[in-house]
């Protein structure tokens, strides 16, 4: 499919964020986007690139009553030698049309959706910081936008893509954060939607996050929904538990997303030295192992998130610090080589580096 581009009128242009320190996560946006709609009976359709700009939509879009809609993050990097570089895209364009399967939404063929990011990302290649620790954070989605209040899938939908210069997720960079384990409230539950990435995960998250702001912690961990025992994920990041060389994380049950961080550390630790394990981990084993000196790191791993290191872990009236509150030498040796590869330090041994022409 044909993608067409539409100039962006100079009075539309922006001015960039010349302190690529002051970027933060999410605030700022490109000139443009990408825009293809899909309708019952054409299927996808009218693909454009066109300057970025509010929609005009109906208020009785589906999107904005029963929540169908689905989104990815991925980014790209602008390597010293000029090339721009995206991080196995092609893993989050199947993991969008796994969530759109599950969410009743038309899948986007990868093609379009690989095609269509590197031509927006193309023509924005001067937006893409080059400051240590910043890159440009892609993000599609998907909505359903036909107006009507019937509980049912949409018959048209909108799949576009915006583009945001970001630095760390987190306010403290690379420094460990502080995690709460939830034992009120659950994100997931067993045939629920925790394996797609919608947008009610996150709303029915927000509650839970607030509360444990309050009680001064950076994110919550949660546990499966059944027997609120064992560990799943946190907010945005798959977790990651070391014992010694041995690096633990949950199993892809179906409540907990499926990580493309998760799986390049599953994949890169056994080349460093390290064993990975996929297994069921007890909250209170958890905490026993890390009170008898048994786990020695922790840390998340997500697109935005990158490799975030753990400072403190509470569950209930318990809190215990790791790795005496620094990061870890596996944290840091994981950042370091999965950060070397997204931005061509390091080779990249498992072709996982797909260049923007
Ligand atoms: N878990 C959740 C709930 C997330 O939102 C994310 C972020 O995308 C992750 C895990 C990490 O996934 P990935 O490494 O693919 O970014
Ligand atoms: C990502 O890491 O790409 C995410 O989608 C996390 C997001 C919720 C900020």
């Amino acid at each position: 499919m044909d993608i067409k581009v539409f100039p962006v009128p100079s009075e539309k242009m922006k001015t960039k964020i010349s302190d690529e320190t002051k970027l933060g996560f999410g605030k700022y946006f490109t000139d443009r986007m990408l825009l293809v709609e899909w309708k019952s009976g054409q299927e996808w359709c009218d693909a454009r690139i066109k300057p970025y700009e509010p929609f005009n939509l109906d208020p009785a879009s589906l999107v904005f009553h029963y929540a169908q809609e689905i989104f990815e993050g991925l980014k790209a990097y602008k390597w010293t030698d000029g090339r721009v570089a995206l991080f196995r895209p092609e893993m989050n364009a199947r993991r969008f049309n796994q969530s759109a399967i599950r969410m009743c939404m038309p899948e986007v063929p990868e093609e379009l959706f690989l095609k269509g990011i590197e031509q927006l990302v193309s023509l924005e290649r001067d937006w893409i910081p080059t400051t240590e620790s910043t890159s440009l954070y892609i993000r599609p989605t998907l909505i359903a936008v036909e107006p009507v209040l019937g509980v049912k899938p949409s018959d048209h939908y909108y799949f576009y893509v915006i583009l945001s210069p970001v630095g760390a997720y987190y306010a403290a960079g690379f420094n460990p954060v502080n995690i709460l384990v939830e034992d009120q409230y659950v994100r997931a539950v067993p045939g629920g939607t925790g394996e797609a990435k919608t947008g009610g995960n996150y709303a029915s998250s927000l509650k839970a996050g607030l509360e444990a702001k309050q009680k001064g912690f950076d994110q919550v961990l949660w546990l499966d929904g059944t027997h609120r025992r064992y560990i799943e994920e946190v907010g945005a990041m798959n977790m990651f538990f070391a014992y010694g060389k041995r690096i633990v994380t949950a199993p892809l049950t179906g409540s907990i997303l499926s990580g493309i961080t998760r799986d390049s550390v599953l994949k890169l630790a056994p080349t460093l030295g390290y064993e990975v394990e996929e297994r069921l981990i007890d909250v209170n084993d958890l905490m026993s192992d890390i009170k008898a000196g048994k786990v020695t790191e922790a840390f998340g791993s997500g697109t935005a998130a990158v490799i975030t290191p753990v400072g403190k872990l509470c569950y209930k009236n318990d809190c215990l610090q790791l790795t005496g509150g620094k990061v870890g030498e596996i944290t840091q040796n994981l950042y370091d080589t999965l950060t070397g590869i997204q931005t061509g330090k390091l080779k990249d041994d498992f072709g996982w580096v797909r260049f923007v022409e």
